[in-house]
């Protein structure tokens, strides 16, 4: 398709509709379609809704077939709609919420159900996909941590680039294929105190160092699009802030796809109180190069006006058309509006019994073992086992951003357990304890945790602690001398210390569909749980945020004699569970470190190996973590970083040898400009199985 012709074909009318976005109820009252946010109806004229030129969300393929047949025949020049959603960890079939993806360490993972979750979305003609998240997230209390791939920079590059590359393949053209767009620009994930569409705060350099990386990865990895965020970044906010849209995106980073506003955020900026009103927010947002404005209605009712009092440039708007139909000519709208709608696909392909096979496999190494005293985990088939607490009889294990999952067809705790042919009864957990009899059980398995809608968007929470009471039954079964397991179900990083005297805890997240299958799977022994944290576990509220590559100071806790240093007078620094931990049912023993040179030149790499011996009689999966100090350099700098791991499969009572190169770009840093710096000097390099227990020797750059 020549878009320039048609480009030339539209009057300025038909121009702005392209650059608007609404919901489907516009069109189709009872949409199925869920909005996350407040549907503001905005005042569109019958003309001006067959302009549109995308829709937010559609529910099924019945629906997009009769909206673009519907726009197509009441639409002069016959532009097909453009649908895009939120798929987020799945469309009908529900995987691992991100942050769990992100504990598997495999970016395997998240490109395979990227995959499944374009090829079952496209049943219902979606062409776009509000995902991955790119924002880098380190305060649990912000409830869209779930939604991330947790505190570090270069986990969250490799998972963005690998959804990415599953939703669009090499090409959005072909069946199956979904474009991306990441979100949220920029650092949305830094709200202070944790709270939701609060201000963010932050230096280039923290900006560059860490949270631009994951939306770099994005855009390296071809992402067609980026949203805006909610927040403001540098004190504008971020869907009108020029500096940040075009200085930074499009020159910088070198973003030339579609740009689009988060839920009404250019109108929100009125709010923040930085634009007067929505004629000025439309200048703002044109000036900041924003394609496309999500469900509120500055371009529809002010780019007329702004063009005619010569505000802003009639060239403004052709390019931003040119991109949004360019976007959809590469989708291959205009020969074939309905982008591969099936409704035998839709029955046939959508939550079949191939998909949620997959669903349960890729749930298993995403779970963290956080404890496992005396083996208790495995549980042994001749166990008598009691379950107690609000999540035995949940099937609600999707997770938020799930809308077209439908939990009801999930199982249970207790029906995955007795599908087992276990010895399992459950108890009543809001009854008091003392009525409750433990002496004929030999495992007390508690289920606890957070429900699925207490995380995800808007869904800040001021206090981490397990609620509802639901510690009192792991001292309940402490005190009359019962092992007892913890099964976790949540989406963000806890505080776990009131129950850290269980035996066994077990962190699964929110897993989706075949949760409990695949939890099932990990407690019969059948699979060996392998996953690590990527966000650190804090040991009490008050040292949030809390991550592992925090900068250096001045006054670092080394002697704890020392009274004058970084430290709480009332906690420990280091928090419950690091970044990077988890445990085995095997037991792995690291040893022979050895680096093949300690000097390093532009032009030689070195390789760094190690002996991982698997001391135990089962099989099971290591994930090798290197990290990298940069001893001294010219502006202060995390005390560590990730900067490789290896994850591999090693056999009972065997011995495997990782070698890691390193090379000039591990040792390179992004300066508050946004440039790349090397600096001569000691590097120290640290490997181990977690961000805490690590083996260093020192290398020299020269
Ligand atoms: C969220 C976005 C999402 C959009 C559309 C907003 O509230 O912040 O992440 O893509 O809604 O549903």
């Amino acid at each position: 398709m020549d878009i320039k012709q048609i480009l030339s074909k539209m009057s300025l009318d038909e121009k702005i509709g392209q650059m608007m976005q609404i919901p489907p109820n516009y069109f189709i009252e009872n949409s199925t379609v869920e909005i996350a946010g407040n549907i503001y109806y905005s005042k569109l004229t019958s003309d001006q809704k067959f302009k549109v030129g995308s829709i937010l969300g559609v529910g099924n393929s019945d629906e997009m077939e009769k909206l673009q047949r519907n726009y197509l025949s009441n639409s002069r020049l016959k532009i097909p709609l453009l649908f895009m959603a939120d798929i987020i960890h799945g469309y009908e079939t529900i995987f691992p919420i991100p942050l769990a993806q992100s504990c598997s360490f495999n970016d395997n993972i998240a490109f395979n159900i990227a995959r499944i979750s374009a090829i079952e979305a496209q049943t219902a003609g979606i062409g776009v996909t509000f995902s991955p998240m790119a924002d880098l997230t380190r305060d649990p209390r912000w409830g869209r941590v779930m939604e991330g791939y947790g505190e570090d920079p270069y986990l969250l590059e490799r998972f963005v680039k690998a959804t990415v590359q599953g939703y669009q393949q090499d090409d959005i053209l072909k069946e199956g294929n979904l474009a991306s767009c990441i979100k949220h620009f920029a650092g949305y994930g830094a709200p202070i105190g944790g709270l939701d569409y609060n201000t963010v705060d932050m230096s280039l350099l923290e900006f560059y160092q860490n949270y631009v990386k994951g939306y770099k990865a994005g855009i390296n990895a071809g992402a067609q699009m980026m949203m805006s965020a909610f927040n403001a970044f540098n004190g504008v906010p971020a869907s009108i802030n020029k500096e940040l849209m075009v200085d930074i995106l499009r020159d910088k980073l070198n973003f030339n796809g579609v740009t689009i506003t988060d839920y009404n955020s250019l109108k929100e900026s009125i709010t923040h109180r930085v634009a007067i009103n929505k004629k000025h927010a439309a200048e703002l947002g044109i000036k900041a190069m924003i394609d496309i404005e999500m469900v509120s209605t500055c371009y529809a009712d002010f780019i007329k006006e702004l063009i005619n009092d010569g505000i802003i440039n009639i060239s403004d708007i052709n390019n931003a058309v040119f991109r949004i139909l360019k976007l959809k000519n590469d989708l291959g709208l205009f020969e074939n509006p309905y982008n591969y709608t099936s409704k035998l696909k839709e029955k046939e392909i959508n939550r079949c019994e191939a998909h949620l096979q997959k669903a349960r496999e890729l749930a298993h190494e995403c779970m963290v073992l956080l404890k496992n005293d005396n083996n208790t985990f495995p549980i042994k088939t001749n166990q008598k086992i009691l379950l107690l607490g609000p999540f035995v009889n949940e099937y609600r294990t999707n997770g938020a951003w799930s809308w077209r999952g439908n939990n009801h067809k999930n199982r249970s705790l207790y029906e995955s357990l007795k599908l087992e042919g276990l010895q399992v009864e459950y108890a009543d957990y809001t009854e008091q304890t003392s009525t409750v009899k433990l002496d004929k059980y030999d495992l007390i398995l508690c289920a606890l945790g957070e429900y699925e809608n207490e995380s995800g968007e808007a869904k800040s929470k001021s206090d981490l602690h397990l609620n509802y009471d639901q510690t009192k039954w792991v001292k309940y079964a402490k005190d009359n001398h019962k092992k007892v397991a913890v099964i976790l179900y949540n989406g963000r990083p806890l505080i776990l210390t009131d129950i850290i005297n269980a035996d066994t805890i077990l962190e699964t997240w929110f897993l989706g569909s075949k949760a409990n299958e695949a939890i099932a799977d990990v407690l019969m022994g059948r699979v060996n749980p392998c996953g690590k944290l990527t966000m650190s576990f804090p040991l009490n509220m008050g040292q949030i945020p809390i991550y592992y590559n925090h900068f250096s100071t001045g006054r670092p806790r080394v002697n704890s004699n020392d009274p004058f240093t970084s430290y709480y007078i009332d906690c420990d620094n280091s928090a419950l569970f690091p970044f990077g931990y988890g445990l085995s049912y095997s037991t792995f023993v690291y040893k022979n470190h050895k680096i093949s040179n300690t000097v390093i030149t532009e032009k030689n790499t070195i390789n760094y190996q190690v002996d991982i011996e698997n001391k135990s009689n089962i099989d099971g999966y290591e994930i090798v973590q290197l990290y990298i100090q940069d001893v001294v350099s010219n502006i202060t700098r995390p005390i560590k970083e990730l900067k490789n791991y290896k994850k591999l499969f090693i056999e009972k009572n065997t011995t495997k040898t990782v070698t890691f190169e390193i090379s000039l770009r591990d040792l390179t840093y992004t300066n508050n400009k946004g440039q790349q710096i090397v600096e001569k000097g000691e590097f120290l390099i640290m490997v181990g199985p977690n961000s805490i227990d690590l083996h260093q020797i020192m290398i020299e750059l020269q």
